[in-house]
């Protein structure tokens, strides 16, 4: 079996969570976009771990896998095994397999994304951690690759190679060059390729192994749908594809292989950096919404701008990934809130549009149609099965569920492992 799980808004849906529960029904969990610029909390016990990198699944029996369309930190990915030894968790390459061909992050890329992020006079506020420059080099085809990077000698010809390009683009954006070939980070990055070289695998081929043999794959999207490079709202926009067809390309898996998309809904929408965000709640309601629901982005501790429910992006994040069922995140954010209100529509030039108008700017313009639902006082956090939900709160999710026309197959209600119940 092979299942997608790709988060429906901006990211920080809750993906990491739903991961956490179903993966141990999965033999492989893989990455397969993106970089540490995604970031999820996970609870063990009274231990909170903030991770970046590693796949969900690694708590559990689960072979978890970076794959090739992935842009990784060494350092960063590095600090996180370092962390979860420390909490007793050894992930060694029996656990972690991080494909041959992906792209490393270097310093340059890191210098370059908060050199340009501060050169523009409209923000896209990116994570600041090199993930769009690493992604030109790949695109450009002066990457350097984890196969690269863990042989010494081809990894000191390549920056050979690329530093006097790399330099002067950060000479251009009023830099400072030297990052490009100092001695301490390259180094460092040296012998991050030696600690790596044995997780080095064959993504695509693990995977199609695998389904080979009857087992249980699940690949696992990071930041939203509408971050995607090309569907979601550019420019404020991550650089990878974020919908569920990303997995297959970026994998090397072939479509026919798919057998559920599993789409991350969060009660309400959040989003995070720049970008329109029609149903933006600027009064207390919204402040309510990021205080209980802890809205502060693991990756870079921004607040997250909160909002009602969006029903016209989460339709075009049906049409984009055809999920065949969705898990609704944080309910419990939403008690004490009446009346609640879903974006039903928009109206744009006088006109009524049930589904976002393609463009950003037109998106920007967008006024919000609401409908407006009956709220709930009770504390949900507690709740352990859909029945013992109170009533406006399953008319709450049969609302959703109607509208989008999707199954809602599970629901979260807290952090912790047992909040989360199948409908
Ligand atoms: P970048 O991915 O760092 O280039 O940032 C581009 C945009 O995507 C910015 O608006 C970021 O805030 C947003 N973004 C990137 N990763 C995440 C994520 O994991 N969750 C939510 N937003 C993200
Ligand atoms: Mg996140």
């Amino acid at each position: 079996m092979f299942t997608i799980i790709t988060g429906a808004q901006f990211g920080d849906e809750g993906k990491g969570k739903i991961v956490d529960l179903i993966s141990d029904n999965y033999d492989l969990v893989v990455r397969f976009q993106g970089g540490d610029n995604a970031g999820h909390t996970v609870k063990v016990g009274d231990i909170v771990y903030k991770l970046h990198l590693i796949p969900s699944g690694f708590l559990l029996d689960s072979r978890v896998l970076i794959g090739p369309g992935t842009v990784l930190n060494p350092l960063s990915l590095a600090q996180e095994l370092e962390m979860l030894a420390k909490g007793g968790i050894h992930i060694g390459p029996e656990k972690l397999g991080i494909d041959a061909k992906t792209s490393i992050i270097m310093p340059y890329h890191i210098e370059l994304d908060g050199l340009k992020e501060s050169s523009r006079s409209e923000k896209i506020g990116t994570t600041k951690k090199g993930i769009g420059f690493a992604y030109i080099d790949k695109v450009a085809r002066d990457e350097i690759r984890l196969a690269d990077l863990t042989d010494k000698a081809k990894f000191l010809a390549r920056i050979g190679e690329l530093a006097s390009q790399k330099e002067s683009s950060i000479r251009e954006l009023g830099g400072d060059p030297s990052v490009v070939m100092d001695s301490k980070s390259i180094d460092l990055y040296v012998s991050l390729g030696q600690k790596f070289a044995p997780y080095v695998t064959d993504v695509s081929l693990e995977i199609n192994k695998a389904l080979e043999e009857g087992k249980n794959v699940l690949a696992e999207g990071a930041q939203g749908t509408h971050l995607d490079v090309t569907h979601g709202t550019q420019k404020f926009v991550t650089s990878s594809s974020t919908i569920a067809g990303s997995a297959c390309a970026n994998l090397g898996v072939g479509p026919t292989k798919v057998d559920n998309v599993l789409g991350i809904v969060k009660a309400y929408i959040t989003r995070v950096g720049e970008g329109p965000l029609p149903t933006e709640l600027k009064d207390d309601v919204g402040k309510q919404l990021q205080q209980v629901g802890r809205e502060f982005g693991t990756t870079t501790g921004r607040a997250r701008r909160c909002g009602w429910f969006d029903m016209p992006l989460v339709k075009k994040a049906v049409f984009l990934n055809g999920y065949t069922e969705l898990a609704l995140t944080k309910l419990d954010v939403l008690s004490d809130i009446d009346p609640l209100k879903v974006c039903v529509g928009y109206e744009l030039d006088g006109k009524f549009m049930d589904y976002p108008p393609e463009l950003t700017g037109d998106l920007a313009r967008c006024v919000p149609i609401f409908e407006e639902l009956p709220g709930w006082s009770n504390d949900l956090t507690n709740v352990r099965q859909f029945s013992d939900l109170p009533d406006a709160a399953r008319r709450y999710v049969a609302y959703l569920e109607e509208k989008t026309g999707i199954p809602i197959e599970y629901i979260s209600v807290g952090p912790g492992r047992e909040q989360t119940f199948r409908k």
